[in-house]
């Protein structure tokens, strides 16, 4: 193919892209991951691997685990030109994608496998192993895969790759490990993956892979309010390695921001360093990265002064919350209803009183039904809540998964209020932070939108001591930096972040040291109470 033909065959898949994605349902392109790579994108990553080749003129065998309508393998075709590609090999599950990318590629040579790719690669029938792997795989959350699918696809990865892939990981971390053992010794990969695995718990595995068992040779986070894939609300990350051992010595080039070639910053990281580290998303450790001040994991946190726990999850919150003034119409009893606060959205200040009833003082008082009662006791002794309760079968409330798994499905998971809160996800840049910290002076609970901080015991006796002091804790909590905040929690496409209790936990708390030293040992109140 000429260079002319390319461009030709490059403008054909565009319009035959747009025409599949056009036909398919958002819901069908999220079961297969359909998002696919912006060709500029596509032929940057090509450009970056070919800087780093070795040999200029070292033959590539391409392939492409997922190939779409074959983004990458036309950027290939543009960067290592025709001649200089000796094989090259596409698997796509969907028949639409599969038959497309036939259609615009074979006469480039390109041989096109119609199937899954972790199968195709179980049953031994991928052919010749590349020694260039330019891939951006199907984004599929765990909870789309069935638990047979996971569990075959945890066992074909422990036999061909040796690892235990966690059950929460998504199918992006199995086509990453299967594909790496199917390729050639010495060959270079690129990979544009969801950065989640770089944060959280189930990604150890691929971190440990990626730090122990290839050479990993550039990580470039893309900032996520500059979403790649507009509709895929993921933020996405570019790794590229080589299948070699690394040297004891190596270190891995992290950016950030920008683009692959003009990063907005950038930091050299040393191996040893990314084996220890919990969250890779803090490098490069740079101003305009704003996830880079992780607490180092030594001195006080949050977690050694609070218990932190997600709110309560009702099941359905249209049915489950009412406004205390509908539930006092409709008769329900009050010794079944529990204060509870709006969503954060709703709720636009940070210290909540509290009204005599226990009630916060603000414009809409809400209240949730939470009643232990068995059924008949409720049918003869309370028949407004009753009534009300009858009405959840016609509203689709009863085939809700918790509802099922709750005894009466009416009871909800107990909670005290907590003094303090934290708003459960959010946005926010820079200085900015994603998280609201809130003051409750109230008897309120809280749903899952939000966490709960409860005092634990030498905080909570300082506090009953001292109850003035609650104002200067939700005070020295509004000071945790937005930089913090994002660095322990995890961030989504388009920037929405989300903190989940542990992560809260691990916050440093410094401040709260040095403000009463003594909190670390309980000595205040004993300060307090002998002296
Ligand atoms: C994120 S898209 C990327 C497509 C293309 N590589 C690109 O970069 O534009 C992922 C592709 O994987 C395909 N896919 C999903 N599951 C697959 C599987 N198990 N085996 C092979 N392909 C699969 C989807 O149909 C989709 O075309």
């Amino acid at each position: 193919m000429s260079a002319f033909e390319c461009q030709l065959a490059e403008s054909q898949r565009q319009a035959v892209q747009a025409e599949i994605d056009a036909r398919k349902s958002a819901k069908e392109r999220n079961r297969l991951g359909q998002f696919a790579t912006p060709y500029a994108l596509a032929v940057e990553i090509a450009h970056y691997v070919e800087s780093i080749l070795g040999q200029p003129n070292q033959r590539v065998r391409f392939a492409d685990p997922s190939i779409g309508s074959g983004s990458f393998f036309s950027a290939a075709l543009t960067v290592f030109g025709c001649k200089r590609i000796s094989s090259a090999i596409g698997v796509e599950i969907d028949p639409e994608f599969a038959g497309a990318v036939r259609c615009l590629w074979s006469n480039a040579g390109l041989e096109v496998v119609h199937g899954d790719f972790t199968r195709v690669i179980a049953n031994g029938s991928c052919p010749l192993a590349p020694n260039v792997v330019l891939a951006n795989p199907p984004y599929v959350r765990h909870h789309h895969m069935s638990r047979e699918e996971k569990a075959r696809l945890q066992a074909l990865t422990f036999k061909m790759v040796g690892i235990d892939v966690n059950g929460l990981a998504g199918l992006y971390v199995y086509f990453l490990l299967l594909a790496t053992a199917w390729m050639e010794d010495g060959g270079v990969a690129a990979w544009l993956v969801p950065s989640e695995f770089m944060d959280v718990n189930y990604g150890a595995a691929l971190k440990r892979f990626l730090a122990d068992r290839v050479t990993l040779i550039r990580v470039h986070r893309f900032d996520p309010n500059d979403v790649q894939f507009g509709d895929a609300l993921v933020s996405s990350v570019v790794l590229v390695f080589r299948k070699a051992p690394p040297s004891a010595d190596h270190e891995v080039l992290f950016t950030f921001g920008g683009s692959l070639a003009e990063p907005r910053a950038s930091d050299l990281i040393a191996r040893e360093r990314l084996r220890e580290a919990r969250k890779w998303t803090a490098y490069p450790n740079h101003l305009n990265n704003n996830r880079h001040a992780v607490a180092l994991g030594t001195g006080p946190t949050l977690g050694d002064f609070f218990r932190v726990q997600r709110g309560i999850a009702t099941g359905c919150n249209k049915f489950f919350i009412l406004e205390r003034e509908v539930a006092a119409r409709l008769g329900l009893p009050d010794k079944y209803l529990r204060p509870i606060l709006p969503s954060p959205r709703q709720l636009k200040i940070t210290k909540i009183d509290a009204d005599a009833d226990g009630h916060p003082l603000i414009d809409s008082q809400l209240c949730v039904v939470d009643c232990n009662l068995p059924e008949p006791m409720v049918a003869a002794n309370y028949p407004a809540l009753w009534a009300y309760l009858q009405t959840a079968q016609s509203l689709g409330v009863m085939s809700g998964y918790l509802i099922g798994k709750r005894s009466p499905w009416y009871k909800q998971e107990q909670r005290e209020p907590s003094d303090f809160l934290c708003t459960y996800m959010g946005r926010g840049s820079g200085d900015h932070p994603p998280f609201r910290f809130i003051w409750n002076r109230s008897k309120a609970i809280a749903t899952n939108l939000y966490l709960m901080l409860y005092p634990k015991p030498n905080l909570a006796a300082m506090l009953r001591c001292y109850p003035e002091r609650a104002e200067i804790v939700h005070t020295l909590l509004g000071q945790v930096t937005g930089n913090e905040l994002r660095g322990e929690g995890r961030v989504y496409g388009g920037g929405l972040n989300k903190i989940e209790p542990s992560e809260l936990a691990r916050i440093c708390a410094a401040s709260f040291v040095e403000r009463w030293p003594e909190i670390r040992d309980g000595g205040v109140v004993q300060g307090k109470l002998f002296g």
